[in-house]
């Protein structure tokens, strides 16, 4: 049985023990994570400056050492200085032979518990279309292969070559549909995990989409090689990240195209559900023409395209990929600059 403090600290709910003159004792690690700083460096701190200028819940913490009221302040919006967070804020004065000993306090952040259950939507939306795609793929792959064998023999029998203009389009269509239906049924071969560094699988990409490219595109890099190595199929890696920095540089059509491949460690992340103390995180950034606003909700979707001569399956094959990594891919996006940002987590769950 883990003690006290270790099952405090499995909490999602932020917890903090001021003692009466609203100084800090304690503090678990989701305040850490809340307040983006660690316990050693917060404890001690006035409430004042924890809270800042927040008059009327620093007024409320004097009164509960006070009077021992206990209190709810609901939906409290609090100005942190790398943040604006709305959370549920529980307060209980803790007695000790009929003495104030310490003031508890627990926050809860509500913005995460509203972003958390859209990132689950997300996913089992993803997981359902995914589901749909397979099914029609597989109904509609299953005859091309008479198809063409049909076509072929066909092809055999016909003595006016003219005629065999006819079965050449036949077999040459069946061929590019069966190969959508194969791209829509990603590929059925077992991944092959090695432990690799992330920037491995980038600079390959990298190199594959400035071969491609005008030169008018330049691509810059901006890499954090203190990035733990993690244990991942490489070939899955660069499918995930080329469909991703070919829409970047796809999107760029002014002779002033820039991209930035940029790789961080992010500490402490929730992921559908499942928390996660070190996360990879790649952005790729253009400065292209911007994800047209019709199609904002709908990208990640198989079969979205912006492009006449797109498949719209490049998104959802890349987050299919981040997916069975347990991460994800957001965007932003506006008309000077699309950012898609990969979340990969790096081991060490704490489920
Ligand atoms: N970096 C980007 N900038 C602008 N639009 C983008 C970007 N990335 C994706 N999109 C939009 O998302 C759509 C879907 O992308 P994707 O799934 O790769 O399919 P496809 O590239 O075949 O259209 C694109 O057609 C495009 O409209
Ligand atoms: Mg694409």
């Amino acid at each position: 049985m883990p003690t006290a403090q270790k099952i405090i600290d499995y909490l999602n709910s932020a917890v903090l023990v001021f003692d009466k003159n609203l100084q800090l004792l304690k503090i678990n690690t989701a305040g850490e994570i809340l307040f983006d700083d660690s316990a050693r460096h917060l404890i001690g701190k006035n409430a004042n400056n924890m809270f800042f200028s927040h008059s009327e819940l620093i007024s409320e913490l004097h009164s509960a050492v006070n009077q021992g009221d206990s209190f709810v302040n609901r939906e409290l919006t609090l100005n942190l200085p790398h943040k604006n967070i709305t959370l549920n804020c529980c307060v209980t004065p803790i007695n000790e032979n009929n003495q104030l000993s310490c003031l508890l306090i627990e926050l809860q952040e509500i913005d995460r518990h509203l972003r958390i259950s859209k990132e689950q939507q997300l996913i089992t939306q993803q997981n359902i279309s995914k589901m749909l795609i397979r099914g029609v793929a597989h109904e509609i792959k299953n005859p091309l292969g008479g198809l063409r064998g049909a076509a072929q023999l066909l092809e055999l029998e016909l003595e006016d070559p003219n005629l065999k203009e006819y079965t050449k389009i036949i077999i040459e269509e069946t061929d590019r549909i069966t190969e959508l239906m194969n791209k829509m049924l990603g590929s059925n071969k077992l991944p092959n995990k090695v432990t690799l560094n992330i920037h491995e699988p980038l600079e390959r990409v990298r190199q594959l989409v400035q071969a491609e490219l005008s030169n008018s595109i330049n691509i810059r890099c901006d890499y954090d090689p203190s990035i733990p190595e993690l244990n991942a199929d490489k070939d899955q890696l660069i499918q995930a990240f080329l469909n991703i920095l070919r829409n970047a540089a796809q999107a760029i059509t002014g002779d002033q195209g820039e991209i930035i491949i940029r790789t961080r460690i992010s500490q402490k992340m929730t992921i559908a559900n499942i928390h996660h103390k070190l996360i990879a995180k790649i952005d790729i950034i253009d400065n292209g023409v911007g994800v047209k606003a019709e199609l904002m909700q709908h990208i990640f979707y198989p079969m979205v395209t912006g492009k006449d001569d797109g498949t719209g399956l490049g998104l959802p094959i890349s987050q299919s990929i981040i997916n069975q990594y347990g991460g994800l891919i957001k965007f932003s996006s506006n008309e000077d600059q699309t950012t898609f940002s990969i979340f990969l987590p790096l081991g060490n769950t704490n489920g």
